[in-house]
C-alpha cells in the first residue's frame, strides 16, 4: 500500500500559475539581475515575497466550485442521494448524517452512529475537497470517491447486500432517474451508477479559503501571527508530512513517531492503523496523513476523535512527530495559519430545494 507521493494537480504547485518574481528567474542573467535588484530595493519586504515564495512550493490553490457543474443533473441527483435517509436500511440515516455542514463536511460526535446502530470504528472525516486525495479514509483503503460511495450502501448505510441496496434505489425512483443522467447505454449497476453521481457531487465541495488569497499573491490575506505560523509550520517540519493542495492526504506515516501517540492523546483504545490489514511491522501505527482543510471546523481530532482543542492536537503533533514542545506563542501562530485554511461551506451543502 503505497500512496502516491504527487498527486494528479500537482501543477498547480507553483510552476503553473501566478509566477512571483525570484520564480520567473530561474533562466538567464536578466532574472538574475532581477532578483538582485530585488535583494537592493526591496529591503524589509523580501521576507515576507520570500514566505510566500516558499509557501507557493509546498502547498496549492483550492478552486471555487464549478457552478456548471453545481447545476448540472448528474451532480444535483447525487445531491438528493447525499441527503436522503430513505436509501439507507432503516431509513434514518444519509451520508449527511455523518458529514455535517456545521462540522465542515465531518461529524462533531467522536465516532458515528451507523445504520444498523454500531458505532464506525473510526472518527469521521470531512468530505469537502476529499475529491483531491487519491485514496480516502484512515488507511487510504479506498481508490475513489465512487468506491467509497457505493461501499457505503453495505457500509454505514446498513444494506446487507447490494440486490437490498438496489432494490431500494429502484423503489425510490432514482433508478430511472440515474438512466436518465447516465444514459440506456450504460450498464453499469445501480449501486455504481450511485457512486458516480455521489462522487459528482462530492468533486463540487472545495472551499477555498484565505490562504489560497494568500497563494494566489495577496499578501494581505493573512496577518502577522498566521503569517508566523505559516513560517513556523514549515521551517519545524509539520510540512514534511502535511503538503501539497489539502496540506495532508497524500501519504502515510506512522502516528507517534518520538513516543507512542496515545499517552500524548489519552486515547483509551490503541488503534494499530494499517497493520490490522497487512501485518507489517512498519504498518503498526500508520494511518493517512489527513488533510488541514477546515481543520478548525473539524473537531474532534485524529482516527479516534481522542483531542477535542486543536491547539492540544497542535500540540500532540509537535511533540510525537516531531519531538517539539511548542511555546504559546508558537501553538497559538500555528492555530492561527490552521484557521485560515478554513473556507466557507459550499452552497450546495444541504437536501436539494434547501439553497
Ligand atoms: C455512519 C456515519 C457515516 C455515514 C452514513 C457515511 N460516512 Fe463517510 N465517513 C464516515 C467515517 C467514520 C469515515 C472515516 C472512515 C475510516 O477512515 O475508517 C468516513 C469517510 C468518508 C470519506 C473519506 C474522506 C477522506 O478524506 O478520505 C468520504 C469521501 C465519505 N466518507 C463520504 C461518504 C458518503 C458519500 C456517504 C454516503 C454514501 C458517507 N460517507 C456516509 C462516516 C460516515
Ligand atoms: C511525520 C509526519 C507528520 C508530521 C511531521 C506532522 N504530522 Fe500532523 N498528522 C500526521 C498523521 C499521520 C496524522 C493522523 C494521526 C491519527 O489520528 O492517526 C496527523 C494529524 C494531524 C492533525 C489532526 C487532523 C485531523 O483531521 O484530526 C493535525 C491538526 C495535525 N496533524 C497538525 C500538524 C502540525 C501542526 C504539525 C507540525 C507541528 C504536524 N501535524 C506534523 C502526520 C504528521
Amino acid at each position: 500500500m503505497s500512496l502516491r507521493q504527487s498527486i494528479g494537480f500537482a501543477g498547480f504547485q507553483g510552476d503553473s500559475w501566478s509566477v512571483p518574481i525570484g520564480r520567473s528567474s530561474r533562466n538567464g542573467s536578466i532574472g538574475i539581475a532581477v532578483v538582485m535588484l530585488v535583494f537592493l530595493f526591496a529591503g524589509p519586504n523580501l521576507r515576507a515575497d520570500d514566505l510566500l515564495d516558499r509557501a507557493q512550493s509546498h502547498f496549492g490553490i483550492v478552486p471555487a466550485p464549478d457552478a456548471t457543474l453545481v447545476s448540472s443533473a448528474k451532480v444535483e441527483l447525487g445531491r438528493a442521494l447525499f441527503w436522503d435517509t430513505q436509501i439507507s436500511m432503516g431509513g434514518q440515516v444519509s451520508c449527511g448524517s455523518c458529514h455535517l455542514p456545521e462540522s465542515g463536511g465531518a461529524d462533531p460526535r467522536r465516532f458515528s452512529k451507523r445504520s444498523k446502530g454500531d458505532l464506525t470504528k473510526r472518527n469521521s472525516q470531512t468530505v469537502f475537497n476529499a475529491a483531491y486525495q487519491d485514496e480516502l479514509r484512515w488507511l487510504a483503503d479506498r481508490p475513489s470517491l465512487q468506491v467509497q460511495a457505493s461501499g457505503s450502501l453495505t457500509g454505514s448505510l446498513g444494506h446487507d447486500d447490494e440486490e437490498s441496496a438496489e432494490a431500494r434505489l429502484v423503489e425510490l425512483g432514482y433508478a430511472t432517474q440515474l438512466k436518465n443522467v447516465f444514459g440506456d447505454g450504460d450498464d453499469a449497476s445501480l449501486t455504481d451508477q450511485f457512486g458516480r453521481a455521489v462522487a459528482a457531487y462530492e468533486k463540487t465541495l472545495t472551499t477555498p479559503a484565505d490562504f489560497d488569497r494568500y497563494l494566489s499573491g495577496d499578501e494581505n490575506a493573512l496577518k502577522t501571527t498566521p503569517r508566523k505560523g505559516l513560517g513556523l509550520f514549515m521551517d519545524i517540519g509539520c510540512v514534511d508530512c502535511h503538503s501539497g493542495l489539502l496540506l495532508g492526504g497524500q501519504q502515510m506515516s506512522v502516528f507517534g513517531v518520538f513516543g507512542d501517540y496515545w499517552t500524548a492523546t489519552g486515547s483509551t483504545k490503541v488503534d494499530e492503523g494499517l497493520y490490522a490489514k497487512t501485518k507489517q511491522p512498519e504498518d503498526r501505527y500508520r494511518f493517512r496523513v489527513p488533510m488541514l482543510r477546515n481543520i478548525t471546523a473539524t473537531a474532534p481530532y485524529f482516527h479516534d476523535g481522542s483531542v477535542d482543542d486543536l491547539s492540544q492536537a497542535v500540540r500532540v503533533m509537535a511533540k510525537v512527530q516531531l519531538d517539539r514542545t511548542l511555546t504559546n506563542s508558537e501553538c497559538d501562530a500555528i492555530v492561527q495559519f490552521l484557521n485560515s485554511l478554513t473556507g466557507e461551506v459550499p452552497r450546495n451543502f444541504s437536501p436539494p430545494g434547501g439553497e
